[in-house]
């Protein structure tokens, strides 16, 4: 009875386990490739299912058919060691196997043939044209608005050429707009992966790839690079924020302005600090004297989530942190710890801050 009682809670905790991964599969919020927003990733996810219900159905069959066979067995008369008298009793209640001799019955060789060469062939064909289908939804021809992500070590480096504007780690998009990207990378191969919208792209040195996909509704939606880059492969992460076609607008024409001129004393020191410590040679601010572009366009840092591509949430603390030490948080970034006395520290953050 123990026993039996022990047995049974370890399946309840089977059981509980089971369900509690299948169901942070389709959660809200996560980026799941099984809750897609948009039509591209609604193939994906059609296949997926569809893979998993042949696979299952298959899984079926063959277990049901080994356990029919354990458990029905073969009549007496039928076993080839049942006429020898002196072999009775001797391997009672084992099936002996078959000799090579034992030629396949028709029934058998049906299955075989069926089960073996028919289905398989039918099942991959199947799966094949529908694959090469999806995948020729995600890589169609350019749409018209397109966007250039380029793939650095360990941050995204975000062009809207046709806006003029430049940003990092964030790709702002119209809802309902099929959205062209164009990834290439300076360095290593890495690969694009918001499983919402999109399947995998790599972007690889030297080619241009391209990726198309939509937004159905506006919502922010997480990625990440999806192929191993190096030290800070991990915190590689991105976000496609998509808007309202209106707000959209809205945001494209703050973006073409580009940031206000500082507006208090600090403000203007900070802006100072940046244009003349180090950061300028790596991070370029619009309309300023920082231009660098080794590290990402800071020109709308305060309107970012995160800091480092989704190392540190954006917000003050972080962000002084991060300037002084971006080592501790993300060792393998090329961002140097930077030498900054408190109050330079203070006027550079004021400024930062003013940068949305
Ligand atoms: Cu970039 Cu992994």
């Amino acid at each position: 009875m123990a026993a039996q009682r022990t047995h049974a809670s370890h399946v309840l905790v089977y059981a509980a386990v089971l369900a509690a991964v299948a169901s942070a599969c389709g959660n809200e919020g996560t980026p799941s490739a099984l809750s897609p927003r948009g039509p591209e990733a609604g193939r994906i996810a059609v296949l997926w299912w569809l893979m998993l219900g042949l696979a299952g159905l298959v899984f079926l069959v063959v277990m049901g058919s080994l356990v029919t066979g354990i458990v029905r067995r073969r009549p007496a008369s039928e076993e080839p060691g049942a006429e020898r008298p002196g072999s009775a009793g001797h391997d009672e209640g084992v099936a002996p196997a078959r000799t090579s001799g034992d030629r396949l019955s028709r029934l058998d060789r049906r299955f075989v043939v069926g089960g073996g060469v028919v289905m398989p062939a039918v099942i991959l064909t199947l799966l094949g044209v529908l694959t090469v289908g999806a995948v020729d939804a995600v890589v169609k021809s350019e749409s018209e608005f397109v966007v250039e992500v380029s793939g650095e070590q360990f941050w995204w480096d975000v062009q809207y050429p046709d806006l003029g504007f430049r940003t990092a780690n964030e790709i702002t998009i119209p809802a309902g707009t099929e959205i062209t990207l164009r990834l290439t990378s300076p360095d290593v191969i890495h690969s694009f992966w918001v499983p919402e919208l999109a399947g995998k792209r790599d972007l690889v040195p030297g080619r241009t790839n391209t990726l198309v996909f939509e937004a159905d509704r506006p919502g922010v939606y997480r990625g990440q690079c999806a192929e191993y880059c190096g030290i800070q492969h991990a915190n590689m992460a991105l976000y496609v924020v998509a808007l309202d076609p209106d707000e959209f607008e809205s945001w494209a024409d703050r973006r073409r302005e580009g940031p206000l001129p500082p507006a208090t004393a600090q403000q203007r020191r900070g802006r100072e600090v940046l244009e003349t410590e180090a950061c300028a040679g790596c991070h370029r601010v619009q309309g300023t004297e920082a231009t660098g572009t080794l590290g990402p366009d800071l020109t709308d840092v305060a309107s970012r989530r995160t800091i480092g591509a989704g190392a540190l949430p954006n917000d003050r603390g972080h962000l002084a942190g991060w300037i002084l030490d971006a080592q501790s948080t993300k060792p393998g970034a090329l961002m140097p710890p930077m030498d900054l006395a408190p109050d330079e520290l203070d006027a550079l953050l004021a400024y930062l801050e003013t940068l949305r």
